[in-house]
């Protein structure tokens, strides 16, 4: 028998991938950057056992169990279509090491993959991209595959990719049709900010209406608003906040992100019939931030802006300079109290952004 455990954290995209030239093998149309969180917090964990006493295939997510026959409907149905590209493109891999002679055995034998998210899945905080990510490792150390993991990651979720790796990553979209140079690469460490705090505020932990496969084919197919994204501002903007990120210039860094997050949700409503991801809550919490960094500008204090990004839901993601988490964390409880049956602590979590992963 031969196990591995894996954990991989949730990654929040500062530049988004909103939108696929290549639904098959996802191929997005832009590239995208984002920060992987601390490995403690926000993670899936996943183990992968294979064994030559196992009778059938099994798969447990979040505690719920597949067996064989319901493994194969998962397959196709839920994880899906997805968690199976993962394994036949991990296999396949694996299957060029056979020919070596190392591990024949091993691939004749049933697989179980206990997969667990430690946060709200499918809620838009970008729960699919750190199970992937930790799926297709795990599979690729049972299976001793080598080289790069990310292209088979962003098979299973897009934005999965970006997890594979620590820090601020850049996935590039690439240019060939068979998507080999459309890859995640780490372009800064997780300390590249010091001491940076992200803090999720859940406006709403259930299901989105709109996954974002859907949401993306949407816009895709009836946004105006969308090609100017794809063929200008977004091209732009990245290529601002990679000199920012360079420069670890933190105010650019917020209005960048600010900015991206507010483009892809304007293209989702410009999406004919509108995705709306974005609720009053969430607005609330966006023009918090801008009354906050307006007192910041104001005294000069620019390396302590705070800024903000949605994802396709309606939670905010902040990220935060340690040195104002108190005071963000207060005007947070003052102006969204939490209910009774809340705590402040489980209501708004600081989540240290920088830990190596
Ligand atoms: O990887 P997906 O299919 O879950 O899409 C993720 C899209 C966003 O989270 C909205 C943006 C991003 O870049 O992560």
């Amino acid at each position: 028998m031969k196990t591995i455990t894996c954990t991989a954290p949730v990654n929040i995209a500062v530049i988004k991938y909103w939108g696929k030239r290549d639904e098959k093998i996802i191929l997005p149309l832009n590239d995208s950057i984002s920060f992987t969180l601390n490995q403690d917090e926000m993670c899936a964990r996943t183990t992968v056992a294979v064994s030559p006493s196992f009778t059938e295939d099994r798969f447990w997510l979040n505690g719920n169990s597949y067996c064989s026959v319901l493994f194969a409907v998962f397959l196709l149905l839920v994880y899906s279509i997805v968690l199976s590209r993962a394994y036949i493109s991990v296999r396949r891999r694996a299957s060029k090491r056979k020919l070596e002679g190392s591990i024949e055995d091993i691939l004749n034998w049933h697989v179980h993959i206990c997969s667990v998210n430690n946060f709200p899945t499918a809620a838009g905080l970008a729960s699919s991209a750190a199970g992937y990510a930790c799926l297709v490792y795990a599979l690729g150390q049972v299976y001793g595959v080598e080289g790069d993991l990310s292209s088979i990651a962003r098979q299973g979720s897009g934005s999965a990719c970006r997890s594979i790796y620590g820090g601020l990553v850049r996935w590039y979209k690439g240019e060939l049709d068979d998507g080999t140079d459309s890859v995640a690469q780490p372009i800064a460490p997780p300390d590249h900010f010091p001491n940076l705090r992200i803090i999720i505020c859940v406006a709403n932990a259930g299901r989105k209406k709109t996954g974002s496969t859907d949401g993306m084919r949407q816009t895709v197919q009836t946004s105006r608003l969308m090609e100017y994204r794809v063929k200008e501002s977004v091209v732009t903007r990245t290529e601002a906040m990679m000199e920012a990120i360079q420069d670890k210039n933190w105010s650019t860094f917020c209005d960048l992100t600010i900015a991206d997050s507010n483009e892809m949700h304007a293209v989702c409503l410009d999406t004919f019939p509108p995705c709306v991801y974005m609720t009053d809550t969430s607005h609330a919490v966006a023009s918090l931030v801008h009354q906050y960094n307006e007192v910041k500008i104001a005294r000069g204090d620019l390396n302590h802006k705070v800024c903000y990004t949605f994802d396709a839901g309606p939670n905010a993601c902040l990220f935060v300079p340690g040195a104002v988490v108190k005071e963000v964390l207060a005007l947070l409880l003052r102006t969204f109290p939490p209910g009774p049956s809340q705590s402040p602590t489980e209501y708004v979590k600081g989540i240290p952004a920088q830990s190596a992963t």
